[in-house]
């Protein structure tokens, strides 16, 4: 009898899907995907890739964008509950009210994002480009959504330009507290400290780098240190340590795992790919003013 991942590579090849998945999905999952990757290199691949079905292994705004991006294929995700709650955190109303404020403002929205905050922002960003991004715009003000910690460090870097704050937050990287990273630091003090920027700005402190979750991969493997402590979702271990298994990979907190990722299973990608439950869709209208922000956003990171 066949396997359930003989089933998706074979279900992959009758359909001509590819599998796309993020690095905070389980191990497993990343293992048959054809791409693992951060959010942008995600978004960048599916409008690259030649098959006509993309198979998204990560949260919702992963696979809009990439339907958004991409309207002729077909997107379908392994469980439609698989939502990152901070896409929501934002308001189109407060939007409104930013930019009657400040007329030549930039709405710089996260991709960790609706698909109605994106259509009514002016570019997206990802934690890879943020700041190379808000560098190129040519507005003094910027309006930063929905992560306010990612603003606030790409501020920091960036103090020539004004920026308007939101408070949305990421419960995963807000549960890393600067007193996890001391207590594990003081347990381990070779140890290099590898920081996401969703972390608040005391965790960012401590950090011997601050990256995407494809940059922390890249730093560790690069770096001659042999231990290393994570700041973000556990789940990019095991790239880590199938990359480096020399090297020694430490979690600080205990609540270092987004629920919302591990939705994903062997059987509901095997489903999506024989049964297609859950097929993105995104009405034309929307999706025309949300391409705008994303298609800019590609632009300006090359
Ligand atoms: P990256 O773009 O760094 O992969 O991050 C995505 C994400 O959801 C972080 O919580
Ligand atoms: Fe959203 Fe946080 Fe999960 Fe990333 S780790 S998908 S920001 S809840």
């Amino acid at each position: 009898m066949e396997s359930v991942i003989e089933e998706i590579k074979r279900l992959k090849k009758e359909k001509n899907a590819v599998i796309l998945a993020h690095y905070y999905v389980e191990g497993e999952i990343q293992d048959i995907a054809d791409y693992v990757g951060d959010s942008y290199f995600l978004s960048k691949k599916a409008t690259e890739v030649p098959e006509d079905t993309i198979v998204f292994c990560g949260v919702s705004f992963m696979g809009e964008s990439a339907k958004i991006l991409n309207p002729n294929k077909k997107v379908l995700m392994p469980d439609h509950l698989a939502n990152c709650p901070m896409a929501l955190m934002a308001d189109v109303e407060k939007i409104e009210q930013v930019r009657k404020e400040y007329p030549d403002v930039a709405v710089v929205c996260y991709i960790n994002s609706t698909t109605e905050l994106k259509a009514h922002s002016d570019v997206c960003v990802t934690s890879s480009n943020a700041l190379r991004i808000v560098k190129a715009l040519p507005n003094e003000h910027i309006f930063f959504i929905p992560d306010e910690n990612l603003g606030r460090y790409i501020a920091s870097l960036v103090p020539e330009k004004h920026f308007i704050f939101n408070d949305g937050f990421c419960h995963v990287h807000k549960s890393i507290t600067k007193e996890n990273v001391l207590k594990a630091k003081a347990a381990k003090p070779n140890a290099k400290v590898l920081v996401h920027p969703e972390c608040t700005l005391d965790v960012l402190e401590l950090a011997d780098y601050i990256g995407s979750t494809s940059g922390i991969i890249d730093y560790a493997t690069n770096s001659d240190a042999k231990e290393f402590l994570i700041c973000t979702e556990l789940g990019v271990l095991h790239q880590l340590e199938k990359k480096n298994p020399d090297k020694k990979f430490y979690s600080v907190a205990i609540r270092q795992l987004c629920p919302n990722m591990k939705k994903v299973t062997l059987e509901k990608v095997r489903d999506a790919l024989l049964n297609e439950p859950y097929v993105v869709t995104v009405s034309d209208e929307v999706r025309m003013q949300a391409n705008k922000p994303l298609e800019r956003m590609l632009e300006l990171a090359k």
